[in-house]
């Protein structure tokens, strides 16, 4: 039977199917909260409690955002932290205006496009472990682009949770214990690594153990409430550099005075009557505003929420945003026309192909990861920050520097490697995408924010590499099409595609009698425990509802 046709008998079956079912939630207490007046939502519930005290002390979102993501630096360090960069997106309710803050990583001045080839071969492990991965930190410059234009408070406020986590200890988190023990053999192999987050006999911590990092607690401090002058080009900056000339990298003093972060236009458009505001490249938000678009006025709410012809749907607008996607690349050194992307004819074209299959070659297996870090932030006066924030894969470049505690990333490895080489996302390296001194790598993190009638509703984000699109995109959908509460719409099963290869990926909680419909769909599934977490804060009047993702743990905290 035609793939088509098979649609619209799965649509009726699915339909009743799905009315059946039940949607509560199952989450811990902590991963889900209400709130009155304020709300974070992080993937460390210590990193969202840090940031409520900061609004419980008159800080507003910016302040309590800048204070999580330092506090989940520390805590999530296989994620994120000031060795890293990232993306905020923020709404000021005052002036009624969004604006995108991109503090990326950027290749070094030093980089060139062949800089992955050895013998004419592209070594891809050379981006990913190790000092010639790392791109230029971003994340202090960030934090303080951030502060100094929209926050209320000086940088040593909103790091004294951070500092006093790091210096006093934390508790390893299950997901992080998990990670530290997945990576330990690396771990082992880097002193800057070993000395924090190994035990003296080299064992792994256990969940619940104690970790102590005294030397990150002093960089923080050390960075006083001039933290650019002293990361970029002070002590921590002599520091790096020392490190990155005895490792053999690029990165130079010039690389760190030069480096800045970029305030750009958000972007936008419309679902079924929502207002929908992403960031610009080298973000994807582009390409989930496509794929919303795609599937405005497509009536899903009658399909039903993980129903087979729903997913079918979102299959084919995956697979084609995951194609357009490749045109995609730092806009300061390759056109990206965003609104010949989001205009009618090309939304239009996608909604049409988007209900014709298509045929790919060589299915393979897609890589699952879970560097990167999201937290929400909404407070009272209705100002909200949707920030996403990595060092790429776990534990970055799998490099700390010993005397500042500093993790450094490998984003180099968003960038593409050789043109048609997988990265560690299995994503396809493009000539847009390719390595130039000073450019910034192409990125999956999207965090967005949705308003109704010009006002925020919800704000949404993820970690997960490329399920960063897919996941944000099936969170909002469960929530702006099926209307579940923040805490169900995270924990409702998801998929990702991603065009190539030619698979899709199926979270095992997915119903097997729906994994078969999509089987007799002609569609190759592979299946896995879980894919990447997307965070979510719905906002109504004095109606907060947040939920983290269990997949990763984390912590909604509303007061
Ligand atoms: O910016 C990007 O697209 C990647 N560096 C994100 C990596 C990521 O989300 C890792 N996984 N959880």
């Amino acid at each position: 039977m035609p793939r088509r046709i098979q649609l619209c008998a799965f649509t009726i079956a699915f339909v009743l199917f799905a009315a059946t079912r039940s949607y509560a939630a199952a989450s811990a207490p902590e991963t889900s909260a209400v709130g009155v007046h304020g709300m974070v939502v992080s993937e460390s519930a210590d990193a969202a409690r840090a940031g409520v005290e900061i609004l419980k002390q008159g800080g507003n979102a910016v302040d309590a955002a800048v204070a999580t993501a330092l506090a989940v630096g520390v805590t999530n360090p296989a994620s994120c932290g000031i060795g890293g960069g990232g993306f905020m997106l923020i709404y000021m309710a005052k002036a009624h205006a969004f604006y995108a803050l991109d503090y990326r990583e950027t290749a070094p001045l030093q980089a060139r496009p062949d800089m992955y080839l050895r013998n004419g071969k592209p070594d891809e492990d050379l981006a990913r472990d190790g000092i010639l991965g790392v791109g230029v930190p971003g994340e202090i410059a960030g934090i303080d682009a951030a502060l100094r234009r929209f926050g209320t408070m000086k940088f040593q406020q909103i790091a004294a949770p951070a500092e006093k986590l790091a210096g006093d200890g934390y508790t390893a988190s299950p997901h992080l214990a998990k990670e530290i023990a997945m990576l330990a053999p690396k771990i082992k192999n880097d002193p800057g690594l070993s000395q924090v987050f190994l035990k003296p006999d080299g064992s792994a911590p256990n969940t619940g153990d104690t970790i102590v990092a005294k030397n990150l607690a002093a960089t923080l401090k050390s960075l006083g409430d001039d933290p650019v002058t002293n990361f970029y080009h002070g002590e921590v900056a002599r520091a790096l550099v020392e490190f990155t000339k005895t490792h053999g990298g690029l990165i130079s003093s010039a690389d760190l005075a030069e480096y800045r972060p970029d305030w750009r236009n958000p972007i936008r458009h419309r679902y079924e009557g929502y207002e929908v505001y992403a960031m610009p490249p080298p973000s994807s938000g582009g390409i989930v505003l496509e794929m919303l678009g795609a599937l405005d006025s497509g009536h899903l709410a009658g399909l039903g929420v993980n129903s087979p012809p729903y997913l079918a749907r979102l299959i084919e607008v995956m697979r084609q945003g995951f194609i357009d996607r490749e045109r995609y690349a730092d806009p300061a050194f390759v056109g990206v026309d965003i609104e010949k992307l989001l205009n009618d004819a090309n939304i239009q074209q996608l909604r049409e192909r988007a209900l014709h299959p298509k045929t790919s070659p060589a299915p393979a297996a897609a890589a699952h990861d879970h560097g990167t870090s999201n937290l929400l932030v909404v407070d009272k006066d209705g100002n909200v920050v949707a920030l996403t924030t990595t060092i790429n894969t776990v534990f970055g470049a799998k490099m700390s520097v010993p005397a500042l505690g500093v993790i450094l990333n490998d984003e180099m490895d968003d960038f593409a490697v050789a043109p048609g080489v997988p990265n560690a996302y299995r994503l396809e390296g493009e000539r847009a995408n390719e390595v130039r001194a000073g450019k910034r790598p192409l990125s999956s993190m999207t965090p967005i924010i949705v308003t109704r009638n010009g006002v925020p509703v919800l704000t949404t984000g993820g970690s997960g590499g490329p399920t960063i699109v897919s996941g944000v995109l099936q969170v909002a959908l469960n929530i702006l099409a099926f209307h579940l509460d923040a805490t169900a719409a995270v924990a409702e099963p998801r998929i990702h595609e991603q065009a190539a290869p030619d698979v899709v990926i199926v979270e095992q909680k997915m119903p097997t009698p729906t994994r078969s419909a999509l089987e007799q769909m002609d569609y190759k599934l592979k299946v896995v425990p879980e894919l990447g977490a997307v965070g979510a804060i719905t906002i109504a009047p004095a109606n907060l509802r947040g939920a983290a993702d269990p997949r990763k743990g984390g912590g909604a905290v509303g007061y």
